[in-house]
């Protein structure tokens, strides 16, 4: 094992912030993770406390360090990578949040984002971001925080406060108020940034009413984000790789080349192809979006985004309390045959690609009398895979057809689930070694900075496949499945509340 030039890498996720020390020969060596409260305040919002969120990841930067030290490993650098679209705004000068985080999943901007498309604007969106006028992503939130908060505008407008990011909060707490700044994937998520300009709009800062003395600076994915203080970390650290967790998972299973592609099961699920240089169009209702900049050169990526795949399993265990710990849904599942006929669309957010309905809601079909905790946990299991063949239809409409899919995330650990997967996708599904693609590509990305890699190639083939799943399913059932799914998302698009 490595343990010179060590990268602490902070994964700030959805439901958890947790810290990873990598060597540079990929294996971690410190791993700390702390859960934090959801907030549910209205019908369809979804609120994190950024000072949870803060808390939460020094705590585990904290721990993380301390184990590796005690190890003797040499932290050299931080990578920092988050759940994205996630807004938060906050006083310059005393760097607190004038309201809580507005989640990613959070659809109280749905009225206003279809003002937007009835007034004409989807168009002007789609070209310069390469994203759906969605409430999905920031822009709307941030609009929505300064209409709620009171002198929020005009504060915004003096200079006084600053939106970001959850990356972009972080740097700025790690780094005392010292950095503004966030990364060019994350700003590719706002409904903000120019992705082929490669800055933020000004028309679009308009249409939204963004004021742009709240925006950060961009900045490429390995780059100078300042130092995190040693007052916070024990001793002073660069912090010089950053981004969005979705393209941070893409960058750790080296989805390098035009046409590599990986699809990531956390709290949602996210699908992203590398289209290289060119930011490829979708007629299917899919993004486009910025996968990487590194040293000068920029990769774009198609993108299905899907709300709901880990997040249907925490709502069985949390919400329904009919599991207690999400290991158990591989047992259950595998006491069911294949046509035990429920389905669960997981709504709960509303519908993601390539859907795009922010007013849906959850559903479950057929239900009988013998219907038990085995079958919805099923079922749960099964809309993730689902879900992504959608996203592979529409990537397939869209000229894409890929014959292998890298997973990663904490259900792809289920192997029923990556069997189900191959199965329905019929497609080669390949689990890595290091299954931890999130933090590990921010930490390559620091590396990259620090000179510990070269340039991309040099990060080709770290992460080896360790297992490889291959389909078995006959085309009758699989086609029988994917029949009553289908009819099962026309229900639900159908029903409105
Ligand atoms: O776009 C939202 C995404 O970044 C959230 O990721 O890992 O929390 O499911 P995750």
């Amino acid at each position: 094992m490595n343990l010179e030039n060590c990268i602490l890498a902070i994964d700030q996720g959805t439901t958890s912030s947790r810290a990873m020390v990598f060597g540079t020969d990929s294996q971690i060596i410190a791993m700390a993770q702390q859960e934090f409260p959801q907030h549910y305040p209205n019908d369809g919002w979804v609120e994190h406390d950024p000072e949870d969120i803060w808390q939460s990841t020094l705590t585990v930067c904290q721990q993380a360090l301390a184990e590796a030290e005690a190890k003797g490993a040499r932290v050299v650098g931080i990578g920092v990578t988050n759940q994205r679209e996630t807004t938060v705004v906050w006083d310059r000068k005393t760097g607190k949040a004038i309201y809580n985080a507005i989640v990613w999943q959070d659809r109280r901007t749905a009225n206003d984002c279809l003002a937007l498309q009835q007034a004409g604007h989807s168009q002007q969106v789609r070209s310069k971001t390469g994203l759906l006028l969605d409430p999905y992503f920031s822009a709307s939130k941030i609009n929505w925080i300064l209409n709620h908060v009171e002198g929020a505008r005009q504060r915004a407008q003096n200079g006084d406060l600053a939106f970001g990011t959850v990356d972009s909060f972080l740097i700025w707490r790690l780094t005392g108020g010292a950095v503004h700044a966030t990364d060019i994937t994350n700003a590719s998520r706002t409904n903000l940034y120019n992705i082929h300009q490669q800055q933020w709009d000004p028309e679009l800062c308009e249409l939204f009413e963004v004021p742009a003395p709240l925006l950060p600076l961009v900045k490429e994915c390995a780059d100078d984000y300042g130092h995190a203080l040693a007052s916070l970390l024990g001793k002073s650290i660069p912090i010089c790789g950053v981004a969005g967790d979705q393209q941070a998972a893409a960058f750790g299973q080296c989805c390098f080349d035009p046409g590599s592609i990986k699809s990531t099961y956390g709290t949602g699920c996210f699908v992203l192809l590398n289209t290289g240089d060119k930011a490829v169009d979708s007629a299917n209702q899919l993004l486009t979006t910025v996968a990487y900049k590194v040293q000068g050169k920029i990769h774009y990526a198609l993108e299905g985004s899907i709300f709901v795949a880990g997040a249907a399993v925490q709502w069985l265990r949390d919400g329904i309390h009919i599991i207690e710990d999400a290991t158990q849904t591989e047992s259950l599942a595998t006491s069911l045959d294949y046509e035990h006929g429920v389905y669960l669309v997981p709504a709960f957010a509303g519908l993601g690609a390539p859907y795009w309905d922010p007013e849906a809601r959850g559903a479950i079909f057929g239900l009988t009398r013998g219907t038990t905790n085995a079958h919805l946990s099923r079922a749960a299991l099964e809309s993730v895979a689902y879900q992504t063949s959608d996203l592979l239809k529409a990537m397939a409409d869209d000229g894409v057809t890929p014959n292998v899919l890298n997973v990663d995330g904490g259900m792809v650990a289920n192997n029923w689930v990556c069997q189900f997967l191959t199965d329905v996708l019929d497609i080669k599904v390949q689990r890595p070694q290091i299954m931890e693609t999130t933090a590990l590509g921010v930490a390559y990305l620091s590396g990259l900075y620090l000179g510990l890699y070269e340039n991309t190639e040099a990060l080709t083939n770290k992460n080896k496949i360790d297992t490889t799943f291959e389909s078995t399913m006959s085309a009758d059932l699989r086609n029988k499945l994917l029949c009553g799914w289908k009819t099962a998302v026309e229900c639900t698009l159908g029903f409105k509340r």
